[in-house]
């Protein structure tokens, strides 16, 4: 029988990270759901089965990713998969020339710096799974390409925090995944789509089932699928 592998998705109280990880839990993974709260009544980890349980992962407390990876090194010695989902749109309805500096700085603190530093602390850890992969759950929105083209149909959403923080991200995934070209572990960045979720709104047109597709794909690619690269479902999107 083969080792079970094990995931950390981050953001896993509710939204597209809470979908991931169990997607992932019933293609057999066991999953560490990272929530910076105590875990909700309506997620009591009866109810969620046993391949399931929670672990404190606050973006803004460094420390939660320290306690969480000694945990992890304890009890399995290894991390096959890091979901790094998490993530905030505070400036979302703001234009460039008017977005609040402070929630720049707090959608980079969260989208860009807490998610490079934990995937730095979490990296020995891949580095111990035989097929360790890294997804960091980006946007669309985080496209030079299309925020450069004023034909691009982004709407409206051409805030600098938000969009900035996703090429930010991007760029993460693609200069990581340079640093492992050598090892197994594969780094991609995911667009799950416009997904109906607190972040999303209620407009938004896809379901969290579908919308944690691209994140649970990119998370079980096998040794011949890509590293360093952007996708939503099987779809490249340009940088
Ligand atoms: N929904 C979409 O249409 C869409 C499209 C493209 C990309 N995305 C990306 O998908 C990811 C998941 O978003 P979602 O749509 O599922 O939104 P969501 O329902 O608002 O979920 C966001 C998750 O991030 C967590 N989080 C935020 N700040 C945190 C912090 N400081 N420490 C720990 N956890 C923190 C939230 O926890 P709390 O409940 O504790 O705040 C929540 O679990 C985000 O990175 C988002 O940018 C979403």
């Amino acid at each position: 029988m083969s080792e079970t592998k094990i995931a950390l998705v981050t953001g896993a109280n509710k939204g597209l990270g809470l979908e991931t990880a169990k997607q992932l839990a019933a293609l057999g993974y066991e999953v560490l759901l990272g929530t910076r709260q105590p875990a909700p009544a309506s997620l009591a980890p009866a109810s969620l089965g046993p391949r399931l349980s929670f672990v404190r992962i606050d973006m803004h407390d460094p420390a939660t990713f320290h306690a969480a990876a000694a945990r992890i090194g304890e009890k399995y010695g290894r991390l096959d998969v890091l979901v790094n989902n998490a993530g905030i749109g505070p400036d979302v309805a703001f234009k460039p020339s008017e977005s609040p500096l402070k929630l720049i700085r707090e959608t980079f603190e969260t989208n860009v710096f807490a998610t490079v530093e934990i995937t730095q602390v979490m990296l020995p850890l891949l580095r111990k799974s035989a097929a360790g992969r890294i997804v960091n759950v980006s946007s669309v929105l985080g496209s030079l390409t299309l925020n450069a083209d004023p034909q691009a149909q982004l709407g409206e959403w051409r805030s600098f925090g938000y969009n900035g923080s996703r090429a930010a991200l991007n760029m993460f995934t693609a200069t990581l995944a340079y640093e492992l070209r050598d090892t197994p572990i594969k780094v991609n960045s995911a667009h799950p789509g416009w997904v109906k979720t607190d972040l999303g709104g209620a407009g938004a047109p896809l379901e969290v089932g579908e919308g944690a597709q691209t994140s649970v794909r990119l998370a079980t690619l096998p040794a011949d699928g890509p590293t360093g690269g952007f996708f939503h479902a099987n779809d490249a999107l340009p940088w």
